[in-house]
């Protein structure tokens, strides 16, 4: 009687150990692949703006910062990278990540829903990545965006179109036509457009059902 509880035990025992050990394999390969994904997300972007090691870049919410620090990796010492977010929590995670990478170029500013709060035409290029759909005052964000660029500065506008199942879903604040969650590719190029910029090139299928609309600021 004792043997076989002791054996159950020793069954739980290795059954939970089994389990703990699937799910750290899981969250690793999963965490690698996030990484990976984002690496080679961010090598396109590079490409796409044609970044150099002394280019002034700009991302706008940046979220928790996996992004700028790729970016700010491949400009080095001798560019600027600007991180902006809404978000104080966000903020801090940008710095942290910064820190922890030793990239003292960063600078992180905190935006603001209608300006960037960037330095006037402080940039070269600028991003941002599912953050186009959140803006619920479009056309002030734009002529700041278009005020933070140099002439001849470029903006990358990765996001992706409403899907009809979340069609329910309104992001708050945003315009009324963006019906659900997301944005559609001509909305973003007719809003930028109206706002000076000239549409470069739209890329569909950008990464997964993402796009990228890239736009100019006329020289
Ligand atoms: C869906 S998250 C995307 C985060 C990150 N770019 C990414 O790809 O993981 C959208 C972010 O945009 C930020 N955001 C929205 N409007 C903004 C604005 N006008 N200026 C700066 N950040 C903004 C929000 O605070 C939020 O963190």
């Amino acid at each position: 009687m004792m043997d076989r509880a002791r054996n159950q035990h020793k069954a739980k025992q290795i059954w939970i150990a089994g389990l703990g050990i699937t799910i750290a394999a899981l969250t690793l390969i999963f965490v690698t692949h996030q990484s990976q994904a984002l690496n080679y997300e961010a090598g396109r972007l590079w490409r796409i703006l044609n970044l150099q090691s002394d280019s002034k870049v700009a991302e706008i919410g940046a979220g928790d910062g996996a992004f700028t620090v790729r970016i700010a990796e491949k400009i080095g010492s001798s560019g600027t990278m600007y991180s902006t977010e809404l978000n104080p929590k966000q903020l801090h995670q940008i710095k942290q990540k910064a820190t922890a990478l030793s990239l003292k170029y960063v600078q992180v500013v905190q935006g603001a829903v209608d300006d960037t709060r960037l330095p006037p035409a402080c940039c070269d290029a600028i991003f941002m990545r599912h953050v186009y759909h959140h803006f619920s005052q479009p056309e002030q964000m734009n002529a700041s965006l278009l005020q933070s660029l140099q002439p001849g500065g470029q903006l990358a506008v990765v996001d992706f179109p409403p899907d009809w199942l979340l069609s329910f879903w309104e992001v708050k604040g945003a315009p009324k036509n963006r019906k659900g969650h997301g944005i559609r590719k001509e909305i973003v190029a007719k809003e930028l457009t109206q706002a000076g910029f000239k549409v470069v090139r739209v890329i569909d299928g950008w990464e997964g059902k993402n796009y990228l609309v890239l736009v100019r600021k006329p020289n």
